[in-house]
């Protein structure tokens, strides 16, 4: 096994369906609920939008006769929003269907601020036939308070975490305290809706910040959920679950990671250290 894959692995739950089942049976053994991710993003070719679809689906399939607790998360320039908008519709669409004939739930990951704006329109036109799509929202945006009123007063459920993608300051908060305090803005407007939303941060000032807010204002552990990724601050995955919050984790699998894994490495700056020291020490 190469370093990076050796490093790769901490953040995926492995390259094969089978790996990425396993993991979410011990997951869900320990009260947690997941999101399954197939790896892969800015796919050029329609065949192979398509096959990533039927590879949404079959997964469907399989949590379906598993039994197991878990959704799909994915991203649309996977399923051909490079190539074209309605060619995005149709395909992604051929999943959501899948997805509501199983009672399950298709979440649409947030992507560079680039795709903001096509993303959340397919949002909206998905939402009009189905109930059984979300999206997220990324508090470093300027535009994201716009878009959570939007989507929350539509009733479409929304994923709030910082934002992976480097962006421009003509779009994005550059400091991470103005991202913090917007967090914690649209934290409140989402347990303030009565909307099933989801907190999605490591951050255990977010995390203390959502607690603190649902308490003084009565919102029930059982109204929102708390969701991490996997490998990523499991002490404090198991600690919400032992008080009783709603845990999800994002379990990302397939052969594709390097993006995924990328972004996680500069999420902090100790991961890329660490890599870099093992493998000049190699
Ligand atoms: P922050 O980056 O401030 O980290 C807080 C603490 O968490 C760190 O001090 C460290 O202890 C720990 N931590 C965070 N990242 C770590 C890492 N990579 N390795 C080790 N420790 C780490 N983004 C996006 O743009 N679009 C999306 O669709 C999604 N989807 C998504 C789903 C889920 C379930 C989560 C939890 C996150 C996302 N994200 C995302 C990623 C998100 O935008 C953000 O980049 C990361 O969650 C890191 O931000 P934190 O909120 O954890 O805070």
């Amino acid at each position: 096994m190469g370093i990076l894959t050796f490093f790769a692995k901490r953040f995926i739950a492995g390259e094969t369906k089978q790996e990425a089942v396993e993991a979410v049976k011990k997951l869900n053994g320990m009260g947690m609920r997941t999101t399954l991710d197939i790896l892969g993003e800015n796919v050029s070719s329609e065949q192979m939008a398509v096959d990533l679809a039927d590879r949404y689906i079959d997964i469907l399939k399989t949590i379906e006769k598993m039994n197991i607790d878990a959704n799909v998360s994915l991203k649309l320039t996977q399923m051909g929003l490079d190539i074209s908008d309605d060619f995005c519709y149709e395909n992604v669409g051929k999943i959501i269907e899948a997805a509501k004939q199983r009672d399950n739930f298709v979440r649409i990951d947030m992507e560079g601020s680039d795709y903001t704006e096509r993303t959340l329109n397919l949002v909206y036109r998905w939402a009009e036939k189905y109930d059984n799509v979300g999206t997220v929202i990324q508090s470093m945006l300027y535009r994201s308070e716009d878009d959570v009123r939007k989507l929350s007063g539509r009733g479409i459920k929304i994923r709030l975490c910082k934002g992976a993608y480097k962006e421009p300051a003509s779009a994005a908060f550059q400091k991470k305290a103005r991202v913090n305090e917007n967090f914690i803005e649209l934290m409140k407007i989402l347990l303030d809706s009565g909307i099933f939303h989801s907190v999605a941060t490591h951050d255990n000032d977010m995390i203390a910040a959502t607690r603190k807010y649902a308490e003084e204002n009565n919102i029930g552990r059982d109204k929102f959920e708390f969701q991490m990724l996997y490998g990523i601050n499991r002490f404090g995955q198991k600690k919400l679950v032992s008080e009783n919050y709603r845990m999800l984790v994002y379990v990302p699998y397939g052969t594709h990671w390097f993006p995924y894994f990328y972004r996680r490495l500069r999420e902090r700056k100790e991961n890329v250290f660490f890599v870099l020291k093992h493998i000049l020490g190699s």
